[in-house]
């Protein structure tokens, strides 16, 4: 790793993603104008809501990192076009119901498709784009693929109904906390970067370095998106998965370093649901009181950092290098 740190100017952790698009701009462009042309259909409600969404950006992360597993692998072909859309595809169709069910009102700095069509054409909509993406996993021409990226849309919706499980509550374990974003979250990640080695035909000890790179960094992602939910992050409302009664690490930590008072808080608050104006306030002074997020920042550091060792049995390159900062970004962001 030394090697790649004297080789390349260190990346900011802010400066990765920007990085990525830059350096895979051609490639991007032809991923979104597959994107652009599957989402049409000549029902007008479905190419309108999808746009809505995907026209209002998201970072691309995960069709990037696809992009740049295949080029770190020495991919030559196209199929990584395909791949990538499909992947931006499955996100995009998880947020739609995730949004739903979170009864999240903004997303991408504006209103969520569900604040605007309802629940019902959000739903349907987020079908419409899962099955799109599985047309093109199978223009990929690939079985491996194929039971890799329909294996990781099994294990998302098997995350977010385990977190209906844990919603509300308290006994709900750092262990069952992990189990929860690893499916729901890191599981996508994992299988985004792992397809880039598949179609590459690397050895397995490289395709299994890369999905657990992905699965590390997804984990951080949800680990850094569940502290910026009380922190605040553009684009998207703070206080969503209080107001809902997700229990995330940051509560956790503060719920077993609690006295009786907070754990009455945190039980009528997030546990029944029952909720007073200024109770996200003091929600988020207990966190600060045990120093509970900047804790679940360091296991999303923890996090990034392993994901970064996985990188370790590739050779150096700009692409390596861009990998390293993105896992960085993950936990930073
Ligand atoms: C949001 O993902 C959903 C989570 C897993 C936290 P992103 O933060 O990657 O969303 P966009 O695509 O950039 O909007
Ligand atoms: C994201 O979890 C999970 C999926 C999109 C499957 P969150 O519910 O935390 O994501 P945001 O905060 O709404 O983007
Ligand atoms: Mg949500
Ligand atoms: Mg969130």
């Amino acid at each position: 790793m030394a090697n790649a740190l004297r080789q390349h100017q260190p990346i900011a952790p802010v400066d990765a993603v920007p990085r990525l698009h830059a350096l895979l701009a051609d490639d991007m462009q032809a991923v979104n104008a597959l994107i652009l042309q599957k989402m049409q259909n000549p029902v007008a409600l479905i190419p309108q809501l999808a746009a809505h969404l995907i026209a209002a950006g998201g970072k691309r992360l995960r069709p990037l990192l696809t992009l740049a597993c295949a080029q770190l692998c020495g991919y030559r072909g196209a199929a990584h076009h395909v791949l990538a859309a499909a992947v931006e595809f499955i996100h995009t169709a998880t947020l739609l119901h995730d949004d739903v069910v979170d009864h999240s009102n903004l997303r991408r700095g504006q209103d969520t498709a569900n604040a605007i069509w309802g629940n019902k054409s959000s739903v349907l909509v987020g079908d419409f784009l899962f099955a799109r993406a599985f047309e093109l996993m199978v223009d990929a021409d690939s079985l491996p693929v194929l039971r890799v990226l329909a294996n990781a849309a099994a294990t998302i919706a098997q995350g977010e109904v385990q977190q209906l499980q844990t919603a509300n509550n308290l006994l709900t374990t750092a262990d069952d906390y992990y189990s929860v974003i690893g499916a729901k979250t890191a599981a996508l990640f994992a299988a985004a970067c792992e397809v880039g080695g598949i179609i590459a035909y690397r050895p397995a000890t490289e395709i299994i370095a890369l999905r657990q790179y992905g699965m590390e960094l997804g984990l951080a992602f949800q680990l850094s998106d569940d502290v910026l939910d009380y922190t605040g992050v553009p684009g998207k409302e703070p206080g969503d998965d209080f107001r809902d009664g997700k229990v995330t690490l940051p509560v956790i930590l503060a719920h077993a370093a609690g006295d009786v008072t907070e754990h009455d808080f945190w039980q009528r608050t997030l546990g029944n649901e029952q909720f007073a104006d200024d109770d996200f306030a003091t929600a988020c002074k207990i966190l600060d009181k045990h120093n509970a997020l900047a804790q679940a920042m360091e296991h999303a550091q923890n996090h990034a950092q392993a994901a970064q060792n996985a990188l370790a049995i590739f050779p150096d390159s700009e692409w390596r290098h861009c990998l390293w900062a993105a896992a960085d970004f993950a936990a930073r962001r």
